[in-house]
């Protein structure tokens, strides 16, 4: 009788083998710097003129690229009136966290804020804000987590990243993190 149960002890093993393996492989974290792969970071409008990174000749805002991941960034800044700009984010897994770059002072009549509405999938849009703190210590915060979801069906997403209409926006993504 015994022998009869080897079997399907031995296949439940694997199945729980199997299913152990696949859920911690979900559980691995994964960079994904601001220069992308495949098409894993877009933005709109696509023009170079608006987005930029660090080599910039005419930019307000120098970040220290030693102190961001990969040496590198992408900015733009949008005031009313100008065309809404859009970070895109596409990943596939179960949890994303995004890091800007934020600003705190400037020269006079730079825009320092980042106010930005933040879409994954379509829902409605989670609204971050950063004012702007003149008097701290650092010019710039590196590693600031604006966006994360930890319960997301593992399938295919996308984060739209927006800044419209009367914000004053100061967009400086440096990575984002999927799982
Ligand atoms: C993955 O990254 C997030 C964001 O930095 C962190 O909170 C989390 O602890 C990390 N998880 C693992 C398993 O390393
Ligand atoms: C960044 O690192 C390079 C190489 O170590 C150095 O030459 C440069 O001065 C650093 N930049 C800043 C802004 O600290
Ligand atoms: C994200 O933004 C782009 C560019 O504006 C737009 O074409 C797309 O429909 C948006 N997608 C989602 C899921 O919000």
């Amino acid at each position: 009788m015994a022998c009869w149960h080897r079997p399907s002890l031995l296949y439940s093993l694997l199945i729980l083998l199997q299913g152990l393996s696949s859920s911690l492989a979900a559980l691995v974290n994964r960079t994904v710097d601001d220069t992308g792969s495949g098409n894993a970071v877009s933005y709109f409008p696509n023009d170079n003129s608006i987005w930029k990174r660090s080599n910039c000749d005419n930019c307000w805002l120098f970040p220290d690229v030693n102190r961001t991941y990969g040496g590198t960034y992408l900015a733009a800044t949008y005031g009313p009136g100008q065309r809404t700009i859009t970070l895109q984010l596409r990943f596939e897994g179960t949890a994303i966290y995004v890091f800007f770059i934020l600003a705190n002072r400037g020269s006079p009549g730079t825009i320092l804020d980042t106010m930005c509405d933040i879409s994954l999938d379509n829902n409605s849009p989670t609204r971050y804000l950063h004012v702007p703190n003149p008097s701290a210590a650092d010019q710039f915060l590196y590693d600031q987590l604006v966006y994360e979801n930890s319960n997301l069906e593992n399938s295919a997403h996308t984060l739209n990243i927006t800044s419209h209409g009367s914000d004053r926006s100061y967009i400086n993504f440096d990575y984002f993190i999927v799982r």
